[in-house]
């Protein structure tokens, strides 16, 4: 088991490159099974949650190759395989995009129910209703789902989401790529990987429109060719920068992002006072003196992401005065980091959806454990802020979603060690 080893109290100071979305990576690797040709992916984040979807394609027959850092090659014509590895499937959240994948393509699939972080209760009711809506049949039960198609066949559709989930959005949007008729999806989500997810598909030969609004059209065509595809960055690794140096102090600046899709995190930032400077391709966030409190409410994009509910609460803790942090997406995602903040010394109350955050003068270094990915980079960011070691347990959820933490923070003046213990 490895941990990470903080010795709090420096400021940042710097340049940070961010990697590719983790986000868009892996509904776009799932989504490379449709295609009938070479893709070649570029700016893919090196990170567990890719290598395992790559390891359950290539135990599926996908030909893979990495030819360069970052990109990577596939060929899928080869797989016949309606049935991934289920251990695999069960140590992520994405490898479900497989089921609408292996639906577009083969017209059925058998795919174990997905593992992931479990910072709340995460039903896949949208996506059944999307294939259903598609002509599926769908066998459901407590350890898989398979699909198959119904009496009247697999064809376009219209649906209405009854919420803007990015899962189903994503899984209906693969699913449907190639399929007869036109699929319409209202109340689709928007965030940038929806968009990205469409990009990367009309990029092999999809007709997708209307991605990043609520209501996304796609015409089925009969095959997908091969093509070269890059990326967007990580909005959420940013901003988990962006709120380090927040927390910390100091003057970091993130390149290779995309301005546009930081601005609802960066917004929030600039409340508590620090001073933003955007730019084509990169964001500057200035830290010092004492932070104003703020309150936040997380909303599906364009709103406040839940992905940086944790990372902005460590800035909470450490304000001058009292914050309130609600989230709106998923309701117990406190518990996955609050009580860990409190051992540092943070004073938080939290009601059913609310977190009442007054701050402190400083956070104490402590030994604490991450529950999930988010809540992991928030114990990061605030053990980079207290005073004294703080040492961070279970980061194989931090390593699921960031990209080299050690040596990006280590780069702008942390003092950060992974240890084998
Ligand atoms: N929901 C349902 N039924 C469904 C699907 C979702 O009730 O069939 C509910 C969820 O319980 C939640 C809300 O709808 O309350 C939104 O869930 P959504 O489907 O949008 O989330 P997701 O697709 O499971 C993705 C990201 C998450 C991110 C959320 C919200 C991926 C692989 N995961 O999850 O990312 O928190 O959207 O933006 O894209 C992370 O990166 O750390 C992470 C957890």
């Amino acid at each position: 088991m490895a941990i990470y080893e903080i010795n709090g109290g420096h400021p940042l100071n710097g340049t940070v490159n961010i990697s590719g979305a983790k986000n868009a990576a892996v509904a776009i690797l799932p989504a490379a099974l449709l295609v009938c040709g070479k893709c070649r992916i570029e700016n893919v984040p090196d990170i567990s949650d890719v290598r395992i979807l790559l390891d359950i394609l290539e135990g599926m027959g996908a030909d893979i190759h990495m030819p360069e850092p970052h990109v990577v090659e596939i060929d899928a014509r080869a797989v016949q395989c309606t049935e991934p590895n289920k251990d695999l499937v069960q140590e992520m959240r994405a490898s479900y995009y497989l089921m609408g994948a292996l639906l577009g393509r083969f017209g059925k699939a058998h795919v174990a129910l997905p593992g992931g972080c479990t910072f709340a209760y995460r039903p896949i009711d949208q996506h059944i209703k999307g294939f259903r809506a598609l002509g599926a049949e769908v066998d459901e039960n407590a350890e898989y789902v398979a699909l198959s198609p119904g009496p009247g066949g697999l064809h376009g559709s219209r649906l209405c989401l009854d919420l803007a989930s990015v899962g189903a959005t994503v899984n209906i949007m693969i699913a449907a790529t190639l399929l007869p008729g036109q699929t319409v999806i209202e109340n689709a989500a928007k965030e940038p990987h929806i968009v990205d997810l469409a990009n990367f598909l009309n990029t092999m030969g999809a007709h997708i429109s209307g991605a990043g609004t609520d209501t996304i059209k796609i015409r089925g065509v009969n095959c997908l060719k091969g093509g070269t595809y890059t990326i967007i960055p990580d909005q959420i690794e940013a901003g988990t920068y962006l709120a380090a140096v927040t927390a910390t102090g100091g003057d970091v600046t993130v390149q290779n992002v995309i301005p546009k899709h930081l601005e609802c995190i960066t917004n929030k930032l600039e409340d508590m006072g620090v001073k933003v400077i955007a730019s084509d391709d990169s964001v500057r966030v200035i830290s010092s003196g004492r932070l104003r409190p703020a309150t936040v409410k997380t909303r599906p994009y364009p709103g406040f992401p839940t992905d940086m509910q944790a990372q902005v609460c460590v800035c909470m803790a450490l304000a001058n005065g009292t914050s309130r942090l609600t989230e709106s997406v998923y309701e117990t995602r406190f518990f996955g980091y609050c009580d860990e903040l409190k051992s540092m010394g943070a004073s938080i109350d939290i009601t059913t959806k609310t977190a009442t955050v007054t701050g402190v003068d400083h956070l104490n270094g402590a030994t604490v454990s991450a529950h999930d990915l988010r809540a992991g980079a928030a114990l990061v960011i605030a053990g980079l802020a207290a005073q004294g070691t703080t040492r961070v347990q279970n980061i194989h959820f931090v390593e699921r979603g960031y990209e080299d933490l050690i040596g990006k923070f280590t780069a702008i003046g942390a003092d950060i060690r992974r240890i084998e213990t």
